[in-house]
């Protein structure tokens, strides 16, 4: 007999990142749900204090009710072991309890070998798809525009059914490892009846109304910021007329909220990708609107003087995960990022709700400047910034 699943709590992954931390916020602020986190003992930090930093990086001090600690549940996991290291017993109450699991864990790195990703993103989600598909829990799983390999780098259209396009992946191994999990969801789907939303994320970077963003509190420091950072920092950016898709994280979690209550997006995908499209240097105009003194070159000057140490701050050649990325890949930067991505789907789903995603302009990255200026993380466009810029030496 099918598993009836009436339980209306979530099984959350990944609360102590950036996807995952918001939307814990949204299911306290904006739902009455008992949440149980699977959490990982890191540092000698306890879960629930890893779960109230990330809290307190988003919550403005309005949203997060007073008694949240009462709606939610620690529960101490890792992805990579046989059902992701809970006891049975363990599951089966959560089987009872839980309505829908959201699967925000896994790991963001792009210069990682393929193994270790496939161990985290692809064995992790079968460990836990193991079980959702014993107990009929319906998944909601986390995945990137990245499964498109090599077509995003095309002029082509890429639609929220689609998934096999003939792309390929040679260095992209992340986005191999997030194809390879949407693989699976269709697999089980098949052959376990497992019921999945699949949410293809753009490129997620802060709260639309505040800035906010975990720059120092999640595992790993986001690309996106450090392109920001490098910018700021350094005056220089290289010149690249491709998608920079930037998406506001508020948007990515109301709309997963969202999505919980809607049967008919159960067995679909979506694209939480910002539907007004912006580049590279769209961006970088607009750090300059906002009073950043940035220069753009060509993307060759810009690999050579970071390869060669020829832009220094502080005395001392400026490397950040940003330019080496660029230099890492310096054969590969004349592909660029151009594919576009529809978003009916989700378009139709949100348009009696109100959620709508913040256009990517000067107001939406002054909100983010101010954000990381605040923190310390770069400099405010005010202040004399003379001792930061990155000079040539020559
Ligand atoms: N951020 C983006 O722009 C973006 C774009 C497209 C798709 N996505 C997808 O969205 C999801 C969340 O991304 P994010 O930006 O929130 O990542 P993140 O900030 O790096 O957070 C990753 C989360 O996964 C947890 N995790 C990693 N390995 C784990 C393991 N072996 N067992 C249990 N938990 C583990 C981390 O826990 P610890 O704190 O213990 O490390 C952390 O809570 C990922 O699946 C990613 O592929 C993100």
């Amino acid at each position: 007999m099918a598993h009836q699943v009436t339980g209306r709590a979530i099984l959350l992954t990944g609360v102590t990142g950036v996807i995952g931390g918001r939307v814990l916020l949204e299911l306290l602020a904006r739902t009455d749900r008992r949440v149980y986190c699977l959490v990982r003992d890191r540092d000698g930090v306890s879960a629930l204090e890893r779960m109230r930093r990330i809290l307190t990086v988003y919550d403005d001090g309005h949203l997060l009710p007073v008694d949240w600690q009462n709606r939610v549940v620690a529960l101490s996991g890792e992805l990579t072991k046989p059902a992701c290291g809970l006891d049975r017993e363990l599951w089966v109450r959560i089987g009872r309890e839980v309505g829908f699991v959201i699967h925000c864990a896994g790991l963001i790195r792009f210069l990682s070998k393929y193994e270790s990703l496939r161990r985290v993103n692809v064995e992790g989600l079968a460990n836990l798809a193991t079980i959702t598909a014993e107990f009929g829990l319906p998944l909601m799983f986390t995945s990137t525009y990245g499964v498109f390999g090599s077509k995003i780098y095309e002029d082509v259209t890429l639609l929220e059914s689609d998934l096999e396009r003939g792309q390929f992946f040679l260095g992209l191994n992340y986005h191999r490892s997030k194809y390879e999990c949407e693989r699976l969801l269709g697999l089980l789907a098949k052959t376990k009846g497992q019921r999945s939303i699949v949410v293809r994320l753009g490129d997620v970077m802060g709260d639309s109304k505040t800035g906010a963003y975990p720059l120092f509190e999640t595992h790993l420091r986001s690309m996106y910021y450090s392109i920001l950072k490098t910018a700021v920092d350094t005056g220089l950016a290289p010149l690249r007329p491709e998608n920079f898709l930037v998406t506001p994280v508020d948007y990515v979690a109301e709309a997963m909220v969202h999505l919980l209550d809607c049967p008919e997006a159960l067995g679909t995908t979506v694209h939480l990708i910002n539907p007004h499209r912006r580049t590279f240097d769209d961006v970088m105009d607009s750090l300059k609107e906002v009073g950043y003194e940035i220069r753009s070159i060509p993307t060759d000057e810009y690999i050579d003087l970071f390869s060669t140490g020829q832009v220094t701050v502080d005395d001392r050649p400026y490397h950040s995960p940003f330019t080496s990325m660029m230099v890492f890949f310096r054969n590969e930067t004349v592909y660029l990022e151009q594919a576009h991505f529809d978003t009916a789907n989700i378009s139709r789903i949100l348009a009696p709700t109100g959620i709508g995603c913040a256009r990517i302009d000067a107001a939406l990255l002054g909100k983010y400047a101010a954000y990381c200026s605040g923190k310390g993380f770069f400099a405010s466009p005010m202040a004399d910034r003379k001792d930061l810029r990155g000079e040539r030496k020559t």
